[in-house]
C-alpha cells in the first residue's frame, strides 16, 4: 500500500486546488477503463469552487454545511477528496451525505479506505452525527466493494435515478453507516 499521499481537512485556501482536482477527476468518468461514476463529466469550475466555499464556511450545525478531506501528493497537488455534507432541515442534522473520488492514477492503493477512516474518525471526534449516507451507481463495483468493506449497508435502490452521457439510465444504490 502506498502511504506517500497524505490526508487532511480542507480549508478556504484549498478552494482553487480542490476545484482543479474535481474538474480533472470528473472528466475521467466513463473514460479509459473507468466506470461511469459522475453525474456530470464537465462540472463548471467556478460553480464547483463557489458552492464548496459556501459549504465550507457554514458551521456544522447549519443547513447545507460541508467538510472535505483532501488526498495530497507530497508536492501538495490534490488528487482525491471525500466530502461530508449536511442536509437542509434541523430535523436531519444527525445525518450527512458522503461523496468521494480519487484520480485514476491514485486508485487501488488503499487511499479510498484511508479517506473514509479519516472522515469517520472526524465525525466521531468533532460532530454529533449518527449516520453517514451515500448513493452509488449500481455498476460501480470498486466503490460498492469499498463502502461495504468499511461497514456501509445497502438500504435502497432507485431505478433510472440519473440519465448521464446523453441518456444512459443509471440505477442508484443507497447505503448508510451507523456511527453511534
Ligand atoms: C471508488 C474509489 C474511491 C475506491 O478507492 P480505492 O482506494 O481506489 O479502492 P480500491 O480500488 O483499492 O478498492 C476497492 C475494491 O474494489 C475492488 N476493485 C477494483 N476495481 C474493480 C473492478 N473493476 N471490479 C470489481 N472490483 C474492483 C478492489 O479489489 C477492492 O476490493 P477489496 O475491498 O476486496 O480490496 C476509487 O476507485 C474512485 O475514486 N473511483 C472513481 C470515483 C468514484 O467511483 N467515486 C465513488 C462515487 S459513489
Amino acid at each position: 500500500m502506498s502511504t506517500r499521499c497524505r490526508i487532511r481537512l480542507a480549508d478556504l485556501g484549498d478552494l482553487e486546488a480542490f476545484s482543479d482536482h474535481v474538474v480533472r477527476h470528473s472528466a475521467e468518468s466513463g473514460k479509459e477503463g473507468s466506470v461511469h461514476f459522475a453525474i456530470s463529466r464537465y462540472p463548471a469550475r467556478p460553480s464547483v469552487r463557489d458552492s464548496a466555499r459556501q459549504r465550507w464556511e457554514r458551521a456544522i450545525d447549519e443547513a447545507l454545511w460541508g467538510r472535505t478531506f483532501l488526498l495530497l501528493e507530497p508536492g501538495g497537488k490534490v488528487v482525491g477528496h471525500l466530502e461530508l455534507r449536511g442536509g437542509r432541515f434541523p430535523s436531519e442534522m444527525h445525518r450527512a451525505v458522503l461523496g468521494m473520488g480519487i484520480e485514476r492514477a491514485h486508485t487501488k492503493q488503499g487511499h479510498g479506505a484511508r479517506l473514509i477512516e479519516a472522515a469517520i474518525a472526524w465525525a466521531h471526534a468533532s460532530t454529533r452525527l449518527t449516520w453517514i449516507d451515500l448513493g452509488v451507481f449500481e455498476h460501480n463495483a470498486p466503490a460498492r466493494k469499498l463502502y461495504k468493506r468499511m461497514g456501509f449497508v445497502e438500504n435502497g435502490i432507485r431505478q433510472d435515478a440519473f440519465r448521464i452521457d446523453a441518456g444512459i439510465a443509471v440505477t442508484d444504490i443507497s447505503m448508510a453507516l451507523r456511527l453511534r
